[in-house]
């Protein structure tokens, strides 16, 4: 399970990872989790959960370790009020940001030095009730331009398009799904560049943060967020 780049703006590096680890893989994996962080993977109660943990967290560790020349298993990871991890001990000042993302037998990294980053991936699900999401969850004015402003057979990619947008800006300020989805705009239809459009939410302005597409494989959807 060799890490790839993939295309990034300045300044941020991103690594994809696809496919199912070997047993003997998720083992040395394994070997480099903190003993906080093999004790999180014992709680989990669905095998699949558990075993995807473990991978993504051993992969963050050796991605980390190349970004800051040091052991994987030395570095100590904390968590925000929220639960987004960062860098603690010795390397808390290092200035390095990062955020890490999985779905399916897809993980994304954001490595970056000094920009607060977020990211999503989704699998595409056939038959998702896109229509009665974007109603419920999203800005009113998102969820009618994805039902008035496009074509049906656009609506699941722009949905998704829309929601990883939503999902990796939420990760790159840190709070996650405790930030309402309705709270603040982005654009999604496909001949719009990414962006942050609009944001009630007190202290953000829009313009403080920059969106991207994510190059990943056919079938999934990704995004990355980055501070200015
Ligand atoms: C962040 C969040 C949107 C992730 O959703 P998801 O679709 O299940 O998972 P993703 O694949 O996109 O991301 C998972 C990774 O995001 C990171 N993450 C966790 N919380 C985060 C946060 N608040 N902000 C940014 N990144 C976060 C972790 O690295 C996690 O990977 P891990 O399981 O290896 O630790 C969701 O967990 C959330 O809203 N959390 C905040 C609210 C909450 O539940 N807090 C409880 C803990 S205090």
């Amino acid at each position: 399970m060799q890490p790839r780049a993939v295309p990034a703006p300045p300044g941020i590096e991103l690594w994809l990872v696809e496919g199912i680890a070997t047993e003997s893989e998720r083992s040395l994996l394994q070997g480099l989790l903190s003993e906080d962080e093999r004790a999180r993977a014992s709680a989990f109660k669905v095998e699949d959960a558990r075993a995807s943990f473990i991978v993504s967290r051993g992969l963050l560790r050796t991605i980390l370790g190349d970004a800051l020349a040091c052991d994987p298993a030395s570095i100590r990871l904390q968590e925000g009020e929220h639960g987004k991890p960062s860098l603690g001990g010795m390397h808390a000042q290092s200035g390095i940001e990062f955020n890490v993302a999985h779905s399916g037998d897809v993980f994304l990294y954001a490595v970056s030095r000094g920009r607060a980053v977020g990211v999503d991936v989704e699998r595409k699900k056939e038959g998702m009730a896109v229509e009665a999401i974007a109603q419920r969850y999203f800005a009113p004015e998102e969820a009618r331009r994805l039902l008035e402003q496009a074509p049906s057979e656009q609506r699941v990619p722009n949905f998704y398009r829309c929601w990883t947008r939503k999902e990796a800006y939420l990760k790159a300020k840190g709070t996650g799904l405790t930030t309402k989805l309705d709270e603040f705009e982005v654009t999604f239809l496909p001949d719009e560049p990414p962006a942050m459009l609009r944001t009630e939410i007190v202290g953000e302005d829009p313009h403080d943060w920059q969106v991207f597409d994510v190059a990943v494989p056919e079938g999934y959807v990704a995004a990355l967020v980055a501070r200015r």
